[in-house]
């Protein structure tokens, strides 16, 4: 019983310490943490830059050369205001097949045009609806992690 009092005993003046230590003021919390954002974990989050995109006008962009096989081809044009909902999507206005050879856009991948199970369908797949899920418009950025991956040598 004795071993159990004591460490009561100790508890209690550790509590106590710890109490007078508290309202002598908050004590400043020093971190020194950066995650992928620029700032203090313990800071207010800064807006993001604004990312400006490269492309221009569809018509005059140079393909963006792939750097491996089955690659979604990176969009060279802008895309602002191009979009993509229920009722419209504005990019199979210039890439479905109708339009592509007007528009001398690239036409849509045939693989575009089979469901799951390899079979041909008369229209572009729902699973491939969503075009910039998979190609996606380029900006002067640099990575926010730093890798040694190279593109393959025969890109097309
Ligand atoms: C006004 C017509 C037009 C619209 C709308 C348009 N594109 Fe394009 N797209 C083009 C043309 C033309 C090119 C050929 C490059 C160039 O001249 O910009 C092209 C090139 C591309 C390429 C490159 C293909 C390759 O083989 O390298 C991709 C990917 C692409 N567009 C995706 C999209 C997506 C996604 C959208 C919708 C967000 C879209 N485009 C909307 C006309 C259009
Ligand atoms: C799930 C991912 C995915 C989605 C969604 C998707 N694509 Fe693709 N796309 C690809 C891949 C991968 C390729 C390259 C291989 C191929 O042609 O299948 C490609 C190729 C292309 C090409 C070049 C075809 C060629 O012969 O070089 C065009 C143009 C294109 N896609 C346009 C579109 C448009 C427009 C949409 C939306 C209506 C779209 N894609 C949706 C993955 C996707």
């Amino acid at each position: 019983m004795k071993i159990h009092y004591s460490l009561t005993a100790t508890m209690l003046a550790v509590a106590a310490v710890l109490f007078v230590a508290s309202c002598a003021g908050t004590p400043e919390v020093k971190v020194d943490v950066h995650g992928l954002r620029p700032n203090q974990l313990t800071e207010q989050d800064l807006v993001p830059a604004m990312t400006e995109y490269i492309g221009k006008t569809p018509g005059d962009q140079e393909k963006l050369v792939r750097s491996f096989e089955q690659q979604p081809p990176l969009v060279p044009h802008k895309v602002d205001g191009y979009r993509i909902d229920l009722k419209v999507n504005r990019c199979l206005e210039c890439h479905e097949k109708p339009f592509y050879k007007e528009e001398k856009a690239p036409k849509i991948g045939d693989s575009h045009y089979k469901d799951r199970e390899g079979k041909v369908l008369d229209k572009i797949s729902m699973g491939r609806y969503n075009c910039n899920q998979c190609h996606v418009p380029q900006a002067n950025a640099q990575p926010l992690v730093s890798n040694t991956f190279q593109p393959i040598k025969t890109g097309n």
